[in-house]
């Protein structure tokens, strides 16, 4: 799988009558080591989450439950994805600015991420992101 991709990763769904299940394995469903996962909840109607990019994580955003948008943008386009299924996990490689947005009532959105929290791995700002993709244009 290349890491440059951005893209949604189908996980296994085991269906039972008593319930599904399904699951992630690191270095083996997502291309990546998990260091870090966090959620969002509670997010009120109309609240925008993200807007911003990494320059090192690499992430997996599945909803676990509910629905929202994730609008990826790799400098010179921009890709929503809805996500509304526990077993689809967008897969983001680093370099793309992402923000999510449109969260349903009760909407948990699920981060599985390849770093530990590090401020310095964050561009919260859209020009120095621009920069960073010109400079790293061959390498994500
Ligand atoms: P942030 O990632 O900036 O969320 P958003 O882009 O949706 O605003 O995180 C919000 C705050 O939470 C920020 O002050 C940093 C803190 N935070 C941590 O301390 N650890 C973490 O793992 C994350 C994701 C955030």
């Amino acid at each position: 799988m290349s890491p440059a991709e951005c893209k949604i990763i189908e996980l296994p769904k085991i269906e039972d009558p008593r319930g599904n299940l399904s699951i992630v394995e690191e270095d083996n469903h997502i291309p990546f080591k998990i260091e870090r996962v966090y959620w969002i909840y509670d997010v009120p109607g109309g609240q925008v989450r993200g807007g911003h990019a990494f320059r090192k994580q690499q992430e997996l955003i599945v909803a676990l439950s509910g629905s929202f948008d994730v609008i990826v943008d790799g400098g010179m386009e921009k890709h929503k994805f809805s996500l509304n299924r526990s077993y689809y996990g967008l897969y983001v490689p680093p370099g793309y600015w992402r923000r999510m947005e449109n969260f349903s009532t009760n909407s948990l959105a699920m981060v599985l991420s390849s770093t530990r929290y590090e401020e310095k791995d964050y561009i919260r700002e859209y020009e120095q992101f621009t920069a960073f993709r010109n400079k790293h244009k061959q390498h994500i």
